[in-house]
């Protein structure tokens, strides 16, 4: 198409089938007024009603198209104006783009709750949901703050308070650079970010780790931690509870961010972790408005500067996993892992749980960690080759206990993401309520068994599958050999300390997950139906 002025939407499906009815942008009744939105509508029903009853003809079974045709209707020659007085009749989440065929070269954008940024490049503006998109052209970005508005032309960015104020607000200098969001070699995103995570391990701690000064986070009667996300960062999440109680010694738990909203303020007023990559997961941010409502701290540990989540909590560690393309996250997991460790030896620290020594000691042996990360990426080709063998699979299951369990429904996850073989993750000690029914000699069953105090259950755990015929897949510390006599394929990883192990053992499940779906010529940077950033609830 020619032009100088544009915008473009993917749009993932809330209202409305994926078609090319239900496709952005939109147009209004006369077609000179486009919008493309990314959110939800809640009040989409009653505002449809309004516009058909006063004539409007509305083409798509979306949320979205309504609004372009309450613009319409608030149109009097300035674009900004109609959409500022429309914004306060729409209840939902949104970010808005919107250009007028007479008002050549001009773009509207407005958000709430749902992410926008504005590029400044070179007798050019952009404007994107994520920064990624923007790095080919500019690495100067203003951060959308909820409720504004931006006019944006080539050569100026004029930002509004909901009020209608001019904004003065300077950019930030973003220090991602475009070979990050390349491949670099790599066949996909997924597998370079995979490959990426000793460095990643290497400068989340830089710095940090001889900084276990404390400041009041687990004081003033906070007497556990309560660790909210989703998805992966959920498994981190989980994964958090184990490591708080072990490194720590402070009680701990784990929920998901869509549920915690949901629960009941039970008066006690935990210090509340929001783990996300993104700082943009809809359901995390919600659930740390509502642990702020219930007067509870909050501290966010996220990936992205400037993110939503990050001006919502109190508290931000920032971990440096640098830029993640691929919808499946891996690096972000383990840069989460750390990230974790580290609040947990602080507050081992602050409580008296350990000793600056001991502190000390956990801490080397973090150190130590990108190495041994690197020697499980070394194995990569047998863990290609025993995917390949695996790959016709239908169904897989991940078993693993105590801080491992977290892993396993990691593994299970990756697998049924990228490669679409049902996985399913299991507290080994569970297999035996249920599950195991559905175990048959066609379904692999990859058992995470490093050497701590569950060691001895999960070879009777390992025992119950052999015994269906299942093909084992063991993942184990180097030197533990014994183990090939009873399970069908040994994979090793370097002995780290166990409460570390979550790392290892899951960058193997990223490779298997991986090598399995390239076997099944899945789409592994974009697998269907998934979105990098679920910015709806
Ligand atoms: C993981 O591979 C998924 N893409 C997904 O589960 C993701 O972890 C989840 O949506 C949470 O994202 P966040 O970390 O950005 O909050």
């Amino acid at each position: 198409m020619e032009g100088t002025t544009g915008f473009g939407h993917t749009r993932w499906a809330t209202h409305g089938a994926p078609s090319r009815e239900n496709a952005h942008p939109f147009l209004d009744c006369q077609g000179t007024i486009a919008l493309a939105h990314n959110g939800i509508i809640e009040n989409h029903s009653s505002l449809r009603a309004e516009l058909e009853a006063k004539g409007h003809k509305l083409t798509s079974q979306t949320d979205t198209e309504t609004v372009v045709h309450m613009v319409e209707d608030a149109y009097e020659g300035n674009l900004e104006a109609a959409l500022r007085s429309v914004l306060p009749q729409i209840q939902g989440a949104y970010a808005f783009a919107l250009m007028h065929a007479s008002e050549e070269g001009k773009l509207v954008v407005a958000r709430k709750d749902s992410p926008l940024v504005v590029g400044l490049g070179t007798e050019e503006n952009l404007f994107a949901s994520d920064v990624h998109a923007l790095l080919r052209e500019t690495s100067r970005i203003l951060y959308l703050m909820d409720g504004e508005l931006a006019v944006i032309t080539p050569t100026d960015v004029d930002v509004y308070a909901p009020d209608g104020s001019l904004v003065k607000r300077e950019p930030e200098v973003v220090s991602w650079t475009v070979e990050d969001s390349e491949k670099g070699g790599f066949a996909h995103f997924m597998l370079k970010e995979i490959f990426e995570q000793p460095g990643v391990i290497h400068s989340t701690l830089l710095g940090r780790v001889s900084d276990l000064e404390s400041d009041d986070l687990l004081r003033g009667g906070t007497s556990h931690v309560k660790l909210v996300a989703c998805g992966t960062s959920f498994h981190a999440a989980l994964a958090g509870k184990y490591i708080m109680e072990e490194l720590a010694g402070v009680p701990a738990s784990a929920e998901l961010a869509s549920e915690y909203r949901y629960t009941r303020a039970s008066g006690e007023k935990p210090l509340v972790v929001l783990v996300t990559q993104s700082g943009e997961t809809a359901d995390t941010i919600a659930a740390a408005r509502e642990a702020r409502k219930r007067g509870c701290r909050t501290l966010a540990i996220t990936n992205y500067l400037g993110c939503t989540i990050a001006r919502e909590a109190e508290d931000v560690l920032y971990t440096r996993a640098g830029l993640e393309i691929g919808v499946a996250a891996t690096k972000t997991f383990t840069a989460e892992l750390m990230g974790l460790y580290l609040l947990a030896l602080r507050f081992g620290v602050d409580t008296g749980h350990l000793t600056a020594d001991e502190a000390r000691k956990w801490t080397d042996e973090l150190r130590a960690l990108p190495r041994a990360v690197q020697s499980v990426l070394d194995s990569a080709g047998e863990i290609e080759k025993l995917a390949r063998e695996y790959s016709n699979s239908r169904s897989m299951f991940f078993l693993g206990r105590n801080i491992n369990y977290p892993i396993s429904l990691e593994g299970a996850l990756k697998m049924k993401e990228i490669s679409y073989i049902h996985a399913e993750g299991y507290p080994a000690g569970e297999l035996k309520h249920g599950p195991l029914a559905l175990l048959t000699e066609e379904t692999p069953v990859v058992a995470l068994v490093p050497r701590d105090h569950t060691y001895e259950k999960m070879w009777g755990n390992i025992g119950e599958v052999s015994a269906r015929g299942s093909p084992v897949i063991a993942i184990a510390y180097e030197g533990d050999d014994e183990m090939e006599k009873y399970v069908d394929h040994l994979l090793h990883v370097p002995w780290v300390k166990p409460v570390y192990s979550p790392v290892v053992n899951v960058v193997a499940l990223q490779l298997l997950a991986y090598y399995t779906a390239r076997e099944r010529g899945c789409s592994i940077d974009k697998p269907r139906h998934l979105a990098k950033s679920v910015t709806v609830e």
